[in-house]
Formats: C-alpha cells, sequence, structure tokens
C-alpha cells in the first residue's frame, strides 16, 4: 500500500514545461551509489535519485499560476486531462529544504514532514540521468543497509521495485515531456488513483480531494503495475511482500472493477493483498524490534535473494529469502510458527497456507503467484524508496491489529505491536513529523555475493 500524499510546493526557478518540451531547469538529482557485486567483489555504479513527480510543483507553462493547488485542480489551465497535461509543467525540485531528502552519495536519508511537505518517493536514475534503472533479480540478491531506529509506529520506510518504463513513460506518451528526469511514471500493485498525470493525461476526471489530506485526491484513473516489497518498515514491524497483476508492464484502471475499488478490490487488474512474510505476523514476536535479534535500535543488513527453480537467471522465480546481517552475524529470517503454515521465506506453498489459515483471500496464486513476480523481474523492474504515513488505513496493516476491531486471539491479525488506534496521521505527523528513514549501501548481485 502506498499513499502519495503530495506537496504542491510554491517555488521559484525556471520550469520544465510539464508534460511538454523545457528549456532550463533548476533539477539537481542528488548521487546515490549502486554496487555491482559478483563473486570477485563489487564495483560501485554512479547513480542518483529523483524526487516522484506527484510532489513537485506543478504550474502553467506561461507563468507562475499553479495548475494545482493543495487537493484541488484549477479548472481553466485544467477544464480536462488532455489538456491539462498540455498546460501545465512539473518543476525542478529543491530535494532538502522543500521535501528533506539528503543523500551523501551512499546514504540516503528521508524525513517524514518538512514544513507543509509530507513523505517523499524517489526512484534510482541511470548514469545518464535520463532512464531509471532497470532491475531483473532473478538466481540474483539486493541487499542495503537500513536505519529505522527513528520509525515509530505508523510511519514506513519503503524500499521496493515496481514494473514502471525506463523513461517514465515519455516515448510512449505524447504529452509526457518530463520523463524519468522528473519522476514521472509511477505505478503499483494499489493501482493507486491519487496520481496526478497518467499516461500522459492528467487525473481530472472524476478527481474527489481527499477529506482527510489536504494535498492529496484520487481521479477515476488508477497506475497499475507489478510491485515486489522487498521492506516496507519501521522500527517495530516489517514485512516482505510480492503483488502480481494479470498485466505486463505499467497500465491504466480507469473503472473501480478494474482498478479494484471497494467491493471490487479483489477483481482489479492487481492483487492489493499480496503475500506478506512478517514475522511477528507470522508467529514469532521476539525475532524483529528494539533490543530484540534483529535490533531495530541500530543499523543493519536486509538481504532478500531470488531463488530460481533451475538455479538459472533466466529460470522461473520460485522462491524469495530473507536474511539478515548485524554486528557481524548473519541472521536467517524467522521461521513460521503458524499452525498449517511452515518455512521461512515465500513460496506459492506458503502463500497458499498462509491464506487458508489467517482466512485471507488469495488474490495472489489467481494472477501468477511467485513465478509471476518472477515474469515481472524479467521485463524489468525500478528501484523505489519512500517514507510515507498512511491515509487509508493508519498502517495497521503493518504493526498493529488489522483490522482494528478484528479478535486479536485469531491468527493473522496482530502484526506487531502498536496500538489498534495508533498511525492516526495528523497524529503521527504532529508528534512525529521528524520521523527519518536512512538507506545505504545499496547492492545487487549473485547469491551470496553482498554480505559475506
Ligand atoms: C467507485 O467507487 C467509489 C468509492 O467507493 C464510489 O464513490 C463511486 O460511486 C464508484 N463509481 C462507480 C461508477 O461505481
Ligand atoms: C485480470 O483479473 C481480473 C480479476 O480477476 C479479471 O476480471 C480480468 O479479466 C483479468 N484480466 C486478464 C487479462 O487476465
Ligand atoms: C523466533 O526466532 C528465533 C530466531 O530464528 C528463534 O530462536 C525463536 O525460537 C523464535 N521464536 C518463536 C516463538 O518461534
Ligand atoms: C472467513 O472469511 C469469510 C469471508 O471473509 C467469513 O465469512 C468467515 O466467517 C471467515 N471464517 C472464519 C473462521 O473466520
Ligand atoms: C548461499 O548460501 C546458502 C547458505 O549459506 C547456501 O545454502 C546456498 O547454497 C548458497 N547459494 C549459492 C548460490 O551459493
Amino acid at each position: 500500500m502506498h499513499s502519495a500524499t503530495a506537496l504542491a510546493a510554491l517555488g521559484f526557478g525556471a520550469s520544465v514545461l510539464a508534460q511538454q518540451a523545457g528549456t532550463l531547469t533548476t533539477e539537481t538529482h542528488p548521487s546515490m551509489s549502486l554496487s555491482r557485486c559478483t563473486s570477485d567483489g563489487c564495483v560501485a555504479e554512479d547513480d542518483s535519485i529523483v524526487l516522484d513527480a506527484n510532489w513537485r510543483w506543478t504550474h502553467d507553462t506561461d507563468s507562475s499560476t499553479n495548475c494545482y493547488t493543495g487537493n484541488t485542480w484549477d479548472s481553466s489551465l485544467c477544464p480536462d486531462g488532455t489538456t491539462c497535461a498540455q498546460n501545465c509543467a512539473v518543476d525542478g525540485a529543491d530535494y532538502e529544504s522543500t521535501y528533506g531528502i539528503v543523500s551523501d552519495g551512499g546514504a540516503l536519508t528521508l524525513t517524514l514532514k518538512t514544513g507543509d511537505n509530507v513523505g517523499s518517493r524517489v526512484y534510482l536514475l541511470g548514469p545518464e540521468s535520463e532512464n531509471y534503472v532497470k532491475f531483473d533479480l532473478r538466481n540474483k540478491e539486493f541487499a542495503f543497509d537500513v536505519d529505522v531506529s527513528n520509525m515509530p509506529c505508523g510511519v514506513n520506510g519503503a524500499l521496493y521495485f515496481v514494473e514502471m518504463d525506463r523513461d517514465g513513460g515519455m516515448s510512449e506518451y505524447e504529452n509526457n515531456k518530463a520523463g524519468a528526469k522528473y519522476g514521472t511514471g509511477y505505478c503499483d500493485a494499489q493501482c493507486p488513483q491519487d496520481i496526478k498525470f497518467i499516461n500522459g493525461i492528467a487525473n481530472v476526471d472524476g478527481w474527489t480531494p481527499s477529506t482527510g489530506d489536504a494535498n492529496s485526491g484520487t481521479g477515476s484513473r488508477g497506475s497499475c503495475c507489478n510491485e515486489m516489497d522487498i521492506w516496507e518498515a519501521n522500527k517495530v514491524s516489517t514485512a516482505v511482500t510480492p503483488h502480481v497483476c494479470n498485466k505486463s508492464g505499467q497500465t491504466a484502471c480507469t473503472s473501480n472493477s478494474t482498478c479494484g475499488v471497494g467491493d471490487a478490490r479483489y477483481d482489479g487488474v492487481c492483487d492489493k493483498d499480496g503475500c506478506d512474510f512478517n514475522p511477528y505476523r507470522m508467529g514469532n514476536e521476539s525475532f524483529y524490534g528494539d533490543g530484540k535479534i534483529v535490533d531495530t535500535s541500530s543499523k543493519f543488513t536486509v538481504v532478500t535473494q531470488f531463488i530460481t527453480g533451475d538455479s538459472t537467471d533466466t529460470g522461473d522465480l520460485t522462491e524469495i529469502r530473507r536474511l539478515y546481517k548485524q554486528n557481524g552475524n548473519v541472521i536467517q529470517q524467522a521461521t513460521s510458527d503458524i499452525s498449517g503454515v511452515s518455512g521461512n521465506s515465500i513460496t506459492d506453498d506458503f502463500c497458499k497456507a498462509q491464506k487458508t489459515a489467517f482466512n485471507d483471500t488469495d488474490s495472489f496464486e489467481s494472477r501468477g503467484g511467485v513465478a509471476a513476480m518472477g515474469d515481472a523481474f524479467s521485463r524489468g523492474m525500478v528501484l523505489v524508496m519512500s517514507i510515507w504515513d498512511d491515509y487509508a488505513a493508519d498502517m495497521l496493516w503493518l504493526d498493529a491489529p488489522y483490522p482494528a476491531d478484528a479478535d486479536t486471539s485469531k491468527a493473522g491479525v496482530v502484526r506487531g505491536t502498536c496500538a489498534a488506534d495508533s498511525g492516526v496521521p495528523a497524529t503521527v505527523e504532529s508528534d512525529s513529523g521528524d520521523a527519518s528513514v536512512i538507506f545505504s549501501n545499496l547492492k545487487v548481485g549473485a547469491l551470496n555475493s553482498t554480505y559475506s
């Protein structure tokens, strides 16, 4: 689940002609290194990060008049989605002062609240700064260090992969002239409808300002694609979750049924629930947390391995494994302690058994299960890092009893030690606006090559 609480920032400086051609720009991408590893060692690649277009100041291409203010569109600049995309520009970003995003090249810090801005979402951009880096993790592993010690209940510091277009949709959609350089083209398995421009069209049709979130709203279109959540976490709980869709690549959904809204949740293009492995939810309450086996009061390394059936880089994905390293010790993922569910990794058998044990609807297998996640990797996925709070469900699905009124003695209900009334965004933002996550030491490579 990912909400985009975006700020319509007022800013200065030259603009890019939005989803039009630009001349000048103040956009400077913070650098971020990615190490590519084999059994012989690692080689660093000089990449950078780019802020999602949804957070950017969106204004008239000819002036500084806002196209979007707070959570509403300007009706004269944006009478319809296509005209709006032609009239409006997304601007360069001041990463640190407006959005609280700081990188020293190896470590990226994201802060929950900076001024009026809430949260952020960034993508890994390749050395040429025009295209996102695409990852195929079949028969590979991805590793990073994370510091979640300043991440309380209700806040999520996420690192994950989604099947966005390499160029942010610029070559495919004529009204998108900003592209990956300006963070366009986001999609995920929630088919988010708070995205302001989807496939070169502003999401003006049916736009409904959020009642709780002063910066956000939803339109009639959503942006769907496969999503591999390696890391959704705070200092209390963590989950690793593949979500698959029955369509390849990024696609727009245009109805409640294809977007999977409300009662149609399980009819949509994508599997919104996913198949999650959260050690606490799987019955091990002493594994992850402050002072626990994986001790979230200090930094640790997270390694996620993608095993194929035939142990080749092109084989079917069959298993997703997790290990941690902290203070020199390698710590294997906790084993399920739930009756009827075995193992400490994600496989189709694990997912089926877990859905049955928790009486959850299974919308993962019907869209292809673990192998479908591998198929998405074969086409390439984009790395996302974000910090967010949750206007839809108070992050209870990650760190607390969920649903809030469910019987907590039932297996699968409790996901962490946070209270059932925790995670309310207004409270989180006023009490913990300075919450922050630090991601560092990104590495990708052959199995067992990144952490020993
Ligand atoms: C789509 O779902 C929303 C939210 O549940 C609802 O308000 C709206 O009426 C639905 N639209 C249609 C066309 O059914
Ligand atoms: C995708 O899944 C939905 C819901 O199960 C279904 O209605 C739709 O027909 C499927 N589409 C494809 C292309 O398989
Ligand atoms: C939790 O995980 C640790 C490490 O794998 C293990 O030693 C411990 O027995 C587990 N506890 C439960 C209740 O399963
Ligand atoms: C399982 O879920 C279904 C539908 O969500 C519900 O009707 C049923 O009562 C649940 N069963 C148990 C044992 O909780
Ligand atoms: C990686 O390490 C694990 C545990 O040490 C071992 O079981 C596995 O065979 C190794 N895989 C490869 C490809 O080296």
